[in-house]
């Protein structure tokens, strides 16, 4: 479990240092991430403006994200089925500082929704990621 955490938090930081352009925000009461600050690494991590290979994936890969007060909602529009779901949900600042993670099982859960408190008096940048076991990596960018 902490290769996979790491593995989800090494590419995020990464990812940042990389970023080029577009805007992978997907739903809810949030600003988009400015443009040309946007994680772009085109074949590893998928987003909306950047599904790659998935090219008509991201509605139900990309992650959308909603707020309510300090809870952020993350849900994958994505089926889970035994050989086919959303492995795990992650929420992840800029610096690489995990905020909230949770993994799914397709034999316990209907969908790949997840709740994450923030930190009091956070804002700025945020990163939603998502992992499908068939479908890779995707992120979706946004600001509070
Ligand atoms: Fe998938």
């Amino acid at each position: 479990m902490n290769n996979r955490r790491n593995f989800l938090k090494t590419t995020l930081i990464v990812a940042s240092g990389l970023a080029v352009s577009g805007t992978a925000m997907a739903a809810g009461n949030l600003s988009p991430a400015k443009k040309g600050k946007s994680i772009k690494i085109s074949g590893i991590i998928y987003s909306e403006n950047d599904q790659g290979d998935w090219e008509g994936k991201a509605g139900s890969h990309a992650p959308k994200i909603t707020r309510n007060g300090q809870k952020v909602t993350i849900l994958t529009d994505h089926g889970m089925s035994e050989r086919h779901f959303i492995v795990r949900h992650t929420l992840v600042t800029p610096k690489g500082k995990v905020l909230g993670t949770q993994t799914f099982y397709p034999n316990e859960d209907e969908k790949a929704l997840s709740t994450h408190e923030l930190p009091e008096a956070y804002s700025g940048k945020l990163y939603a990621t998502s992992f499908c076991n068939k479908h890779d990596f995707w992120v979706t960018e946004f600001e509070i």
